[in-house]
């Protein structure tokens, strides 16, 4: 059991804490969003994540789990401290990098203080959770350097995270691997004593290698999804099925099934930062990575071919009254950070197209982007009196509606699946005309 720092309390830092309350360490986690930190201790998650208000409930109540809004507090209570905060991009594309070097500062003026208050020996291992471009380690152990007192040890490591949206807490307790970049035995064996618990097997590395897998890995998926969207652009054009061929390469084992899902193209708050601020890193780096710009190229195409179709089926979209059913940029979460609804919405309403919308959780957060389009209450009000249904993300609710009834709502019974996730031989039976992604 050691005692464990997370600076910052969103998707990563949160999940990350509460983790490794439950397994069993002493984990104060910081923020320094007030109002934040008050919501999650009343037990409001600031998003939504399956499993994660019952698991903050119960390490709270145990005692594992302890908030503040102080990086100083935070410091001086940990061995072990974790930077979870934001990398947004910049306009160039980077990673803006000003909240972890902040954090770095912060975590040395403790430090200083600390070290004029007591003369215990002092250790502490400073840890990059944040997907951070290669060689950011370096310059938080020069910051640390250079501004903590002598008389501090630390080592700076990189334990970047895999967590999905929506499986983040499954992602954490049961990963594939464990991936820990250090400088030293001392380091190593603290990571093997916190994640001892866990039955993954973990990978160490030096902290170059160790930040360059996570960039490699998101860029990867990636690239495999547009891959398989690529094939489905020639599968439209011949008349083939994208998700035969998908399931035929994907027996290989080389290649594996995951990720091979052809639709509307990849979104969210982690492959659209990570494959740009990757690209911009290989160019500074003196890489031009055409690989990656071809596969974000061709995840922009995916949104452009549901309006292509939504004019093959509609002939002009002006004034025409459409349902989106779907906004998060995938299913069991709220968040549309870069969601491919949100590009499709925008060139439907420049084509002037009439929306309703709803989606399960995710109304609240597409209102910020879009006020004034309407949201319905229900997928049944949100297909009423249209003459073409839209579906974006592939919620297991939306398998289950009731097609007959919503059938004989609609004007005209056009469905565009956006996620090639519905029954295409039930809908067809049912007398809708039905177009998905690579396949007809
Ligand atoms: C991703 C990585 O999977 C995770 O390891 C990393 O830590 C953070 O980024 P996340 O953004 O939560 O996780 O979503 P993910 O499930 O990976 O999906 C990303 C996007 O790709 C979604 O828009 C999804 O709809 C799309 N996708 C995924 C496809 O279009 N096809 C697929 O086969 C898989």
């Amino acid at each position: 059991m050691r005692n464990i720092g997370v600076i910052g309390a969103g998707h990563v830092g949160l999940v990350t804490a509460a983790c490794f309350a439950k397994l069993g360490h002493n984990v104060i986690c910081a923020d320094n969003d007030i109002e934040k930190i008050e919501r999650i201790k009343n037990l409001d998650m600031p998003f939504y994540e399956i499993g994660l208000e019952d698991m903050v409930k119960e390490t709270l109540e145990k005692g594992k789990l302890y908030f503040t809004e102080t990086v100083a507090e935070l410091t001086e209570k940990s061995e072990i401290i974790f930077i979870a905060v934001g990398t947004p991009s910049t306009p160039d594309d980077s990673a803006d990098l000003s909240s972890v070097e902040n954090v770095t500062m912060e975590i040395s003026k403790a430090l200083i203080k600390i070290k004029n208050t007591s003369d215990a020996n002092i250790y502490k291992l400073i840890v990059e959770k944040s997907t951070v471009p290669v060689l950011t380690g370096e310059w938080v152990k020069k910051t640390l350097e250079l501004m903590s007192p002598t008389g501090i040890q630390f080592d700076v490591a990189a334990n970047p995270e895999f967590l999905r949206e929506g499986n983040a807490i499954k992602d954490f307790l049961e990963p594939d691997r464990i991936v820990v970049g250090v400088e030293n035995e001392r380091a190593k064996q603290l990571f093997e004593e916190i994640y001892a618990p866990l039955k993954s097997p973990i990978l160490f590395t030096d902290v170059k290698s160790a930040e360059l897998i996570k960039h490699a890995s998101n860029s990867f998926l990636a690239l495999k999804i547009s891959y398989i969207n690529a094939i489905s652009q020639i599968c439209e054009r011949v008349n083939a099925d994208v998700e035969k061929v998908a399931e035929g390469i994907g027996y290989d084992k080389r290649i594996g099934k995951h990720f091979l899902k052809a639709g509307i193209g990849w979104g969210g708050s982690c492959f659209p930062k990570d494959v740009a601020a990757f690209i911009k890193l290989a160019e500074d780096l003196g890489y031009p990575f055409f690989l990656l710009k071809e596969a974000q190229k061709i995840n922009k195409e995916q949104r452009l071919l549901v309006i292509k179709k939504a004019k093959e089926l509609l002939w002009n979209l002006k004034g025409k009254e459409i349902g989106i059913l779907g906004l998060s940029f995938k299913p069991d979460t709220d968040d549309v950070r870069e969601s491919p609804a949100i590009d499709i919405i925008s060139l439907l309403l420049k084509e002037g197209a009439v929306l309703k919308c709803y989606d399960p959780k995710a109304i609240e957060n597409m209102k910020k982007v879009f006020p004034d389009i309407t949201y319905s209450p229900t997928p049944y009000d949100c297909v009423k009196d249209v003459s073409l249904l839209i579906c974006l993300t592939e919620w297991n609710e939306f398998k289950t509606l009731d097609f007959e009834k919503i059938k004989s709502l609609m004007k005209i019974p056009h469905i565009i699946d956006g996620r090639n996730f519905l029954d295409i031989d039930k809908l067809k039976k049912l007398g809708f005309i039905y177009k998905g992604i690579g396949r007809s």
